[in-house]
């Protein structure tokens, strides 16, 4: 079985590319701009959309013509909603925004990038394998007994905080202070928010902002082996040369992405995946009797949901793609999650097949230099996890309780709950 997915009736022009319902359900809209325009600026907006998976990797593998540097749009998901209160909340309580990994250019996210990338080497992340299983079964063991769960907030959200959560070297007794600062900075992304809910995000990043500030305090007294330890006391090259310690902000920035940027998608993947298995039994059978399936069974989950559906860009100069020109200053969406379907590349695209030959050669990790610093992580935490929740919770199917609700975000997808029932093994 594959999503049904109805062919969109209206003219591009006449849709909303902010529209809730649109956000939730993108496929129709995706497929319209591939078929239709590849690269397609809305008169709306003016935002350019990038839809072919080859336009959007040339776009992101291009790093000089397409900027990062939206640290603004990323503030209020381009929705131009945002008020004067939360600026105010921020500027005086907190510690202002700075660009680091992802909303920053090179030579200035080289620097950052280098001193970050050696926390997640392959090494490292393989050598996670054990703490992974054990947190998977600690989890699992919360809810087992019950013979049903809430898949997002009792399964696939508790694994990438408590993961992330000891890299960092912060205490997992604070995980609930996790969750909810990791939901304040998804909201802030998603384009949809209120300024009320901006102000009320704004109070919830403050106090995150101060509580690490704290920990990297103590940190920087008694370093241990983590990586708040890291940024509290390694000096690194900055982009004028200059060898330094990272300040408060800077050193907030980092952690603000290794909190967020990792744990609503690697979470979305998780539960995509096992709504995908449910939908698809004969998929499921072959995985359950073939666990050297499920790593490409997840690659495959990753291509369908795109959790980071789509990122922005800023075009530097004048310039074109796929023949369209993009004046300098111009606004793109690269829509990583309409590339994934591209029927010129994944035969029959919407189809969950665990065995697709290419599906590794998705693009929802991105491409280039902002590729996912966390992939390799991300990737252990599930390949790990699967083959224990497949082990443990026999026979999932779902409940009747599930509206298999998407939230509308403008740059993330994934499922807000999955409510399953199985058989304890
Ligand atoms: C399924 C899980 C994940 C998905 C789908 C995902 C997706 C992405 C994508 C598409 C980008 C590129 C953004 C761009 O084009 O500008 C990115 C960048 C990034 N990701 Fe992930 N990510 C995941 C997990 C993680 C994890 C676990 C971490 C951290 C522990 C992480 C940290 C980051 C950071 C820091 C960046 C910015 C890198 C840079 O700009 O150089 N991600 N991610």
């Amino acid at each position: 079985m594959s999503e049904a997915i109805k062919p969109i009736e209206d003219n591009l022009e006449e849709i909303n590319i902010f529209d809730q319902e649109l956000m939730k359900c993108p496929h129709a809209f995706y497929k319209k701009l591939r078929d239709e325009a590849p690269v397609y600026q809305d008169p709306n907006t003016g935002i350019f959309q990038v839809s072919k998976h080859e336009l959007i990797c040339e776009a992101a593998r291009n790093a000089k013509v397409f900027s990062n540097d939206f640290g603004a749009l990323q503030r209020d998901g381009g929705s131009d909603v945002y008020p004067q209160e939360a600026a105010e909340i921020m500027e005086k309580d907190g510690y202002p925004a700075v660009n680091t990994m992802l909303t920053a250019d090179p030579p200035r996210h080289t620097k950052y990038r280098s001193l970050v990338d050696k926390a997640f080497t392959p090494k490292r992340v393989s050598d996670m394998g054990p703490a992974i299983e054990e947190k998977t079964n600690f989890i699992i063991d919360q809810f087992i007994e019950d013979g049903k769960c809430e898949v997002a907030t009792q399964l696939a959200q508790p694994l990438p905080i408590r993961v992330i959560a000891e890299a960092l070297g912060a205490s997992t007794d604070d995980y609930e202070f996790f969750r909810i600062s990791s939901q304040a900075f998804t909201d802030q992304l998603s384009g949809t928010s209120t300024p009320e809910e901006h102000i009320e995000i704004a109070k919830k990043l403050v106090k995150f902002q101060q509580y690490f500030a704290e920990r990297l305090d103590e940190k920087a007294k008694n370093p241990t082996d983590d990586i708040l330890s890291d940024l509290a006391t390694l000096e690194f090259e900055d982009e004028n040369d200059v060898t330094r310690k990272m300040e408060t902000p800077e050193q907030l920035s980092i952690i603000q992405q290794l909190l967020v940027a990792g744990n609503a998608t690697t979470a979305h993947s998780i539960t995509e995946a096992i709504k995908l298995l449910i939908e698809n039994p004969d998929q499921m059978e072959l995985v359950v009797n073939d666990h050297s399936l499920i790593p490409n069974m997840i690659e495959e989950s990753l291509r369908l949901l795109t959790p980071t559906n789509n990122m922005w860009r800023i075009a530097t100069e004048d310039t074109e793609l796929g023949g369209v020109a993009i004046p300098a200053g111009s606004a793109l969406l690269l829509r990583y999650g309409s590339g994934n379907r591209d029927e010129d590349l994944f035969e029959n695209p919407d189809k969950f097949d665990v065995t697709r030959k290419n599906a590794r050669r998705h693009v929802a990790f991105g491409q280039g230099i902002h590729v996912c610093l966390g992939m390799n992580l991300s990737r252990k935490e599930m390949y790990t996890a699967f083959p224990i929740i497949l082990d443990r919770l026999k026979n999932m199917r779902f409940t009747e309780k599930n509206d298999f609700n998407y939230s509308p975000n403008v740059l993330l997808r994934g499922l807000d709950s999955l409510n399953i029932e199985f058989d304890k093994a």
